[in-house]
Formats: C-alpha cells, sequence, structure tokens
C-alpha cells in the first residue's frame, strides 16, 4: 500500500485530489461503482488494521472480511488498487486533527447519493447547530454516567455523529474515550462511509447495515476503537468483578447485590453498562439484532422523514 506522508494539506486541496483520483478511476466504469467499491474496500482495510498489527487476535470477523475483501478487489488492477490506497490516505488526512463530513460532501458534490432512500446530507455546520442542542452538558454527563452513548438511527455518512464528537471536545471531553455511538443506515454506501470516517477519527462505534423502522440488521461492524477499548477494558472488569465478589463475602451479602466501589474511575464504575458486548461480534454473530439497550441521547430529529 503507498500511503501519502502525513504532512498538513489544506482540506479543499484533499477533496480536489481525492475528486480528480476518483474521476480518472471513473474513465472505464461508472463513478458511482468505483466509489461504492473503494468504499468497501476502504472499509475492510481499516476494519483489519489491529489485526495486522497483532493487537488482536484474528478471529471469524477477520476471515469473513478477509474473504469479502479478495472478492471485491479481483476486479481492480495493481495500479488501480494503488490509486484506492491513495484515496484512502488523502481521507485519513482530512480527518487529521480535524472533524468534517469529508465523504458525505464528496458524495453530494459527485451525485453519488441515492436520492430514492432519501440521501440528503446535512451541511456539517448544520450538523454542529443539530449536535449542540441534542446532546446538551457532555461533561456533566459523562461525570454522571463514565461513557456516554449515542444512537443515530440513520447515519448517512455520519455527519451527526462526527458533530456531536465536535461538540463533546469543545466542552473539553475527549469523544474518543468517553463516548460510544451505535449508528445504522440503511443504504451500503453510508453505512461503509459511516464505518470509514467514524474509525478515522478514532470513535468507538458500532455501525450497522440496516433498516431502523423494521428492526432489520444484516451487518453490524465494531470500529478498531472499540475492540481496542474493550480489549483494554475486560481484564479490569473482570478484576472488578472480583473485588465486588469478595466484598459480598466479607460482608455476609449475595454476589448479585455488590456493593459500589467508589475508588474507582468513572468508566470502570459504569462496567457493564458501556454499550456493546464485543464478544458476539467477534464471533459469527456479525448479522445478530441490536440490544434494546436505553442510549444518553438519540439523534433522531430526520427519522419522522422516513416513516
Ligand atoms: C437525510 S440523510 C441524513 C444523514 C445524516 N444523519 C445527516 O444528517 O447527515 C438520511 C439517511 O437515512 C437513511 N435511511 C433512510 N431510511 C432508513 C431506515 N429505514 N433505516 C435506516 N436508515 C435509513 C438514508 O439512507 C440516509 O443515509
Amino acid at each position: 500500500m503507498t500511503f501519502i506522508h502525513c504532512v498538513k494539506m489544506h482540506p479543499a486541496k484533499i477533496k480536489q485530489q481525492f475528486g480528480s483520483k476518483l474521476k480518472s478511476l471513473s474513465a472505464s466504469q461508472s463513478p458511482h461503482r468505483v466509489f461504492s467499491d473503494w468504499l468497501e474496500i476502504a472499509a475492510i482495510t481499516l476494519h483489519q488494521l489491529p489485526y495486522h498489527s497483532g493487537e488482536l487476535a484474528k478471529d471469524t470477523a477477520f476471515e469473513t472480511l478477509e474473504a469479502q475483501y479478495m472478492e471485491r478487489v479481483k476486479a481492480y488492477s495493481r495500479e488501480k488498487l494503488n490509486s484506492f490506497s491513495e484515496m484512502l490516505s488523502l481521507l485519513i488526512l482530512a480527518h487529521n486533527g480535524s472533524y468534517s463530513d469529508f465523504l458525505g460532501e464528496i458524495a453530494g458534490e459527485y451525485e453519488l447519493l441515492n436520492k430514492r432512500v432519501g440521501q440528503f446530507f446535512t451541511p456539517y455546520h448544520l450538523c454542529r447547530l443539530l449536535a449542540k442542542v441534542s446532546v446538551g452538558n457532555v461533561r456533566s454527563l459523562v461525570e454522571e454516567k463514565g461513557i456516554v452513548t449515542v444512537c443515530e438511527p440513520a447515519v448517512g455518512a455520519g455527519g451527526l455523529v462526527i458533530a456531536t464528537a465536535e461538540e463533546a471536545a469543545s466542552q473539553g471531553v475527549d469523544p474518543c474515550a468517553y463516548m460510544q455511538f451505535d449508528c445504522t443506515d440503511v443504504s451500503r454506501d453510508a453505512f461503509n462511509m459511516a464505518y470509514i470516517q467514524l474509525s478515522a477519527l478514532g470513535l468507538q462505534a458500532i455501525v450497522r447495515h440496516g433498516n431502523t423502522l423494521s428492526d432489520e440488521y444484516w451487518e453490524h461492524r465494531p470500529t478498531p476503537q472499540l475492540r481496542m477499548f474493550e480489549q483494554w477494558l475486560a481484564p479490569r472488569r473482570k478484576a472488578q468483578q472480583l473485588v465486588q465478589a469478595m466484598q459480598s463475602i466479607l460482608a455476609g451479602t449475595s454476589a448479585a447485590e455488590p456493593e459500589a466501589c467508589d475508588s474507582l474511575p468513572a468508566y470502570e464504575k459504569s462496567s457493564g453498562q458501556t454499550l456493546f458486548d464485543l464478544e458476539q461480534f467477534a464471533g459469527e454473530s456479525l448479522t445478530r439484532k441490536r440490544s434494546p439497550q436505553k442510549l444518553d441521547v438519540v439523534l433522531d430529529r430526520q427519522m419522522d422523514l422516513f416513516g
């Protein structure tokens, strides 16, 4: 893979370079086909990174997506795949230290959206406004709950989620550490766009390809950061359970009624209340239904449009 060196480039320049690569790849195929294939390949590439770096042990999710990746790249020459890698590098540059809906804007400008399923993405400055109204005081939510969970039932390319993360950052809360997002879109391209952008920004999320209204889900994919966080949390969770069990024994209470452990940091106090049970995603159940858990913030104002 040829990654572009990590230099600071003007966002308009990044967009222009991304667009001209997309155009030159579309000389012999429809731009929509090329864009969709790039989205599939880029999303899988990001998912597989922690496996290739040895941070995660290879599992069924890895093998399934690796097979899909190999199938998808078959149609492209080495030269075209190099251009795909450069487009992914540009995307990562675009999200390096700045929040934006890069792919949503690209898809809009190059007319790659499916208007039949209501794909018109909210301009990013409006997403910022909506996020401010929806999320309120993130800092006090984090103090109360440890991790703030956010549901986006029609995620598009992820504009509203990204704006919510930016809102948290503007309040001095690191969204990568203290927020978890549960996002769905019925469109395969939108599912991939959201997955790519949220992963590139280092956010913890499950992105689902599914229909929020009929409650059908075809694929759930955790971002690498969510997998890493859960991996880091697992032994701490076990240690906490052990401490609680010992406290119960010493106090003569049942293990089912553990006492609060006030010395733990907020996110560990909330153990068990993080949004996702990651074990289900590492196994064969990429298609399992979503949990009915109640989330702290629901970005659902737009759902009335599709009812
Ligand atoms: C107007 S866009 C909004 C996207 C994003 N929330 C934003 O504000 O930029 C609506 C999105 O909802 C998706 N959508 C439409 N019906 C849906 C459904 N039943 N379940 C999940 N997503 C749906 C479309 O594919 C589209 O990406």
